[in-house]
């Protein structure tokens, strides 16, 4: 790897600016989910035991570069003390005399956070005045926002080019997790790629069909292939003015060697409702007047064997309407299946974006897999192959 980490750098006495992604949801003003403010633990624990003097810098939300009370990175202050066991200063600005101030009073044990790095209009431009106002609030830049990283702002990227930079333990752990799922991984390599739309999903697939051995593909965007195939698919989520794209991505795969794996049955209703009374059908006899929410049991067969038949497997996005009963039957099952097989030790499993987590966490088997990445954009332009700003710039 070309980028530094925290075993690398001498902190002792120094202050280190951390970037870490704390954005997590919120309700009436309490964490709901604090999984991003766990993970950054290892990374600040290891700061303050090599002596050096972590200031988190982060951001919250959308704010565009206005000062938005709702989206202070204050209300963290709870949970994030909770999560590291300490008492946590909050300075109400990410630069200038508030940050200054709260910098230079702290003590061996502190830990400073600072306010909405996108209060400032000049974050999301990569405003180098921004980053050097950042940068001169201490002597060592450690990034421990991969989720972040696919933004190239002045907390993320320019700031790396101003101070000695490293990745932190969460950014190290993503980095080497992904990079042993697709740069040079055990095969046979499969992908599953699920959700709604192929046209969200495109640059993705494409770049997959030449890295992976098989790519399972479901959800909406299974039926957008089958129309692309000349199969009629009734009421369906379909973008059929992609046919042509899902027709290039299959001829791009079979010239590739990659196996496409596309429903053979599906679970067909009239309603999208919980419960909403339905059957099985074969994946080419969806009735006119019904939609397609789910893959049948033929093909969780089909794809259990594919896992079987696999080292890798790499996951973003479920099968069907994984959010209502009970048309999550296919994901459900898939995500059992990759479990076991990686509890066996027989497949490395990595899966990331924000509905894919929270569909193996419901079917209850995230804890199961080898990774589970807390990046929701950054892992899609990841597996689409793009450089990601965040880590370019630990990389220089
Ligand atoms: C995320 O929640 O995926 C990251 O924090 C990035 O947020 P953004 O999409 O607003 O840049």
């Amino acid at each position: 790897m070309a980028w530094k980490t925290l075993d690398d750098m001498d902190l002792s006495g120094k202050v280190v600016l951390v970037r870490v992604d704390i954005n997590v949801p919120v309700e009436n003003g309490v964490v709901t989910d604090a999984t991003r403010i766990e993970k950054i633990v290892p990374t600040i624990s290891d700061i303050l035991e090599k002596g050096g003097k972590p200031v988190l810098l982060a951001h919250f939300g959308r704010p565009k570069g206005k000062v938005v009370p709702e989206m202070s990175l204050k209300p963290l202050v709870p949970a994030l003390e909770a999560a590291l066991g300490r008492k946590v200063t909050f300075a109400e600005d990410c630069i200038g005399g508030p940050a200054k101030k709260a910098v230079a009073a702290m003590q061996p044990g502190d830990v400073v956070l600072l306010e909405n790095t996108r209060f400032h209009a000049g974050e999301e431009k990569n405003d180098p005045e921004l980053a050097a106002g950042m940068a001169a609030l201490g002597e060592i830049y450690v990034n421990d926002a991969f989720s972040a990283a696919h933004r190239a702002h002045s907390s993320t990227e320019g700031i790396a080019h101003i101070l000695p930079s490293c990745a932190g333990r969460l950014m190290e752990a993503e980095l080497k997790a992904l990079e042993a799922a697709l740069g040079t991984p055990q095969r046979p390599v499969t992908a599953v790629v699920g959700g709604a739309k192929v046209s969200t999903k495109l640059d993705l697939l494409g770049n997959l069909v030449s890295k992976v051995d098989n790519l399972v593909i479901g959800g909406g965007m299974a039926n957008t292939f089958l129309v692309a195939k000349g199969i009629e698919v009734g009421k369906s989520l379909a973008e059929r003015d992609m046919a042509e794209t899902a027709k290039e991505i299959l001829n791009k795969a079979a010239a590739a060697n990659c196996r496409i794996i596309l429903p053979v049955d599906v679970v067909v209703a009239r309603e999208f409702k919980a419960g909403a009374e339905n059957e099985t059908v074969a994946a080419d006899a969806c009735p006119a007047d019904a939609m397609i929410l789910d893959a049948g049991p033929e093909t969780v067969a089909e794809i259990s064997a594919v896992f079987e038949n696999s080292k890798t497997l790499i996951w973003n996005g479920p099968l069907g309407a994984f959010e209502i009963a009970p048309f999550d039957a296919a994901t459900n099952a898939a995500a059992k299946k990759a479990a076991e097989l990686t509890e066996a030790g027989g497949l490395i499993s990595v899966a990331g974006g924000g509905d894919t987590v929270a569909a193996l966490n419901k079917a209850g088997v995230a804890e199961a897999f080898s990774y589970i990445s807390t990046a929701g954009g950054a892992f899609l332009e990841w597996m689409e192959g793009k450089e990601l700003p965040g880590v370019a710039a630990l990389n220089k």
